[in-house]
């Protein structure tokens, strides 16, 4: 598990490294791509060799049966999270914005509602929007630097015309971990408004030592008939280009209202996906997990601290995912400057906060996951940018 060496993906068609220049005017030849949340580690060999098993085959046929890959997930939710997945609650979407799209189309109307918690991953309001659904945003208070939620002022919020929230568990950006109480909070807050509560804990293995990530329906098991739970391996173990995910729902009447949308769209499995699936949820994934982890740990601990020496930038104590959300507020510069500096004098590509909704716009989310050479330049080439404030 060498997570140090660095591999070249310039020229591979990816979007983080070779996008970074047209959409960011950053290039890829000396600039630094801290962007899109994938990860520049390749995933664990077991992995890698059932792709390449794949690939030695030679035969790249419909996937059929689904039983490894099931009992997989199942071993994975349990082992991991603590949580019992039955086979039949399983569906296997493209991935989590497909899974996101799902759910909407299955749950609610055009014209109505859906509640985000914002700042939040930009691709649910884009998704929302397109859908031609409404974003809700419930904005998160923002207390000693952390995140946290504010039913009381979400409740004022609401007009009655919502009928689904999203919530992002861990989430991003900002890293949180939400407590037990925390998601009981959402799990009254759906059940007080009458909403379809869709859980996205694509993040949930990507957590910090010290931390502890609960999955919903353990925290509120009174929830079930009203929720919908999504998660991946893609994220966990960098393979989101296998554009496979799941979407877990325990109640009957819900899984009938998706299982009549994955049927009317045609959607089935993508069998790199599948193949790589049970590959990664197994003991050499686990101990690669783990390896990961505390790798990330020493990254966090070393962009922090290069961070908290730049007056007016602070970056967010992640609790989980590699996603580093740095406050740029207390240098007194609009957006437009300090992502100027960013881009331009220190060639760091990272996403920008206002596309993160109400409460990003003085905020820059950096990813973390590459190499901790990578993570010293970057540190070096802020330190630069920034030398006037120190
Ligand atoms: C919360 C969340 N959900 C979903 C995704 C993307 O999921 P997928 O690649 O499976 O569509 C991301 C990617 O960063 C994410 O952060």
């Amino acid at each position: 598990m060498d997570f140090d060496t660095p591999i070249n993906r310039i020229g591979t068609h990816c979007v983080k490294w070779d996008m970074m220049e047209k959409l960011y005017g950053v290039p890829a030849d000396g600039g630094l791509a801290m962007w899109v949340a994938d990860m520049d580690f390749r995933p664990p060999a077991s992995v890698q060799n059932a792709v390449q098993a794949m690939a030695d085959h030679g035969i790249y046929g419909y996937f059929g049966d689904d039983t490894a890959y099931l009992d997989s997930i199942r071993w994975w939710m349990k082992t991991r999270h603590g949580w019992t997945v039955e086979a039949a609650e399983i569906f296997t979407t493209h991935g989590l914005v497909n899974g996101t799209g799902l759910c909407l189309a299955a749950f609610t109307q055009p014209g109505d509602g859906v509640v985000l918690t914002t700042p939040v991953y930009h691709a649910f309001a884009r998704t929302i929007k397109a859908a031609g659904r409404e974003v809700r945003e419930c904005p998160l208070a923002l207390t000693d630097g952390r995140y946290e939620m504010d039913f009381d002022a979400w409740d004022r919020l609401m007009t009655g015309t919502e009928r689904m929230f999203i919530l992002c568990s861990p989430h991003n950006p900002g890293g949180r971990v939400w407590t037990p109480d925390e998601l009981r909070g959402v799990a009254e807050f759906c059940q007080r408004h009458d909403l379809i509560l869709v859980s996205d804990e694509i993040h949930h293995d990507l957590v910090f030592p010290g931390q502890k990530h609960t999955p919903m329906p353990l925290a509120a098991p009174g929830i079930t008939d009203r929720l919908v739970m999504m998660t991946a391996t893609t994220k966990t173990f960098n393979i989101a280009g296998s554009h496979t995910g799941n979407v877990i729902i325990a109640a009957p009447a819900l899984r009938a209202k998706v299982a009549a949308q994955i049927g009317a769209l045609g959607i089935s499995g993508n069998s790199f996906g599948m193949m790589m699936t049970p590959a990664a949820y197994s003991p050499e994934g686990a101990a690669w997990v783990d390896a990961l982890m505390a790798y990330l740990d020493g990254n966090r601990s070393l962009f922090d601290a290069g961070m908290a020496a730049i007056p007016g930038l602070r970056s967010m104590p992640l609790e989980a995912t590699y996603l580093s959300w740095l406050d740029c507020s207390g240098t007194g510069m609009e957006p437009a400057e300090f992502i100027a500096r960013v881009e331009k004098e220190a060639r760091i590509a990272t996403n920008h906060g206002a596309s993160f909704g109400t409460g990003g716009a003085h905020f820059l989310r950096f990813n973390i996951a590459t190499t901790r050479a990578n993570v010293a330049a970057a540190v070096e080439r802020m330190q630069a940018a920034f030398r006037d404030l120190q």
